[in-house]
């Protein structure tokens, strides 16, 4: 079998209006391959086709030209759908049903027995984090990231082996986001191929093997996130702690070699990092404070 679980050719999508008069090209000519196994993400602006494109790849909408081959069959082909997962951009699912009854609800339409459905209901729950009271909770009532945990365990039901997620991280907070992406994570280890869209830039760079820029439907750049990324001009080595000594000794030897320090600082953690330091910390020691300028240690809590 190919190693291609996704293969989208010259694919066009025109939105029409009520009289069937083209109103907006969505989507213009866009051809890729996402493989097995890898995470791949759908980055660009609000417009830019993201979501069209997942709904073509669903057979939920028609292509104005090119084609598309998912798992080997035609976007057309229902059966396929089985072994996909879908969390769509806006939850549709039945606000007056728990988490539990909403799991139960799909488990029946992939016909799955009572036992069967039992077990993974369990399992997801545990696997989006919403044991505990929650999973007896109407959805009416979850936050925006709870709807988003119980969103993802509706996309596995199946234990899909394709799993399509149109922005999983949109409107969560920092610690969502960090379960979200550790989920997604989780999911390639588990041998699943996931596709992904979003806008936000670094939620794309942690997770994505692969990323296609979308700009106004059409593609301006793929490629591996590392390569895309990495400068091959520049050299980067991180040591321990350097004195003052030490460090004219290296740029001696560099400029020996015809090399030159451009640059030498303390390397800087992220925001994230920083802020799921802090939470961790508050958890551990609740009355503690930090000082201005003081800060969680680096060690994980
Ligand atoms: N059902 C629709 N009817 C008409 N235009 C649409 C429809 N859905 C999306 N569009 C338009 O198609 C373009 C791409 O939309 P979309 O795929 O939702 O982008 P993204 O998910 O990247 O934000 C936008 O200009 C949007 O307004
Ligand atoms: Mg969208």
């Amino acid at each position: 079998m190919s190693d291609n679980v996704i293969e989208i050719r010259n694919l066009s999508k025109v939105y029409r209006d009520f009289w069937g008069r083209p109103k907006v090209k969505a989507l213009n000519s866009l051809s890729l391959e996402v493989k097995r196994g890898e995470i791949f993400g759908l980055l660009g602006p609000n417009g830019s086709g993201k979501t069209t494109t997942l709904k073509l790849l669903l057979g939920l909408l028609f292509p104005t030209e090119g084609s598309v081959r998912i798992l080997g069959r035609p976007a057309h082909d229902v059966e396929k759908n089985e072994r996909i997962g879908y969390l769509p951009e806006e939850s549709y699912l039945y606000r007056f049903l728990n988490a539990d009854e909403t799991l139960d609800f799909y488990g029946r339409l992939f016909k799955m027995s009572a036992a069967e459905r039992k077990k993974r209901c369990d399992e997801l729950i545990q696997r989006v984090g919403l044991q505990g009271g929650a999973r007896h909770r109407q959805l009416k009532e979850y936050s925006k990231g709870m709807t988003r945990r119980i969103g993802l365990a509706q996309a596995l039901i199946n234990d899909p082996e394709l799993v399509l997620l149109d922005e999983p991280t949109s409107g969560l907070d920092p610690l969502g986001t960090r379960d979200m992406k550790d989920m997604i994570l989780d999911l390639r280890k588990a041998g699943k191929t996931v596709v992904m869209s979003s806008h936000l830039l670094a939620d794309v760079q942690d997770v994505c093997d692969r990323i296609a820029i979308l700009y106004r439907g059409e593609l301006k750049v793929i490629g591996s996130v590392q390569e895309l990324l990495e400068s091959r001009e520049e050299t980067q080595i991180l040591t321990s702690q350097l004195d003052e000594a030490t460090l004219k000794e290296v740029e001696q030897v560099l400029q020996r070699r015809g090399a030159s320090v451009k640059k030498v600082s303390h390397p800087t953690s992220t925001l994230e990092d920083l802020f799921l330091r802090t939470v961790a910390e508050s958890e551990a020691r609740p009355g503690r404070r930090f000082e201005p300028g003081e800060r969680p240690s680096n060690e994980k809590a």
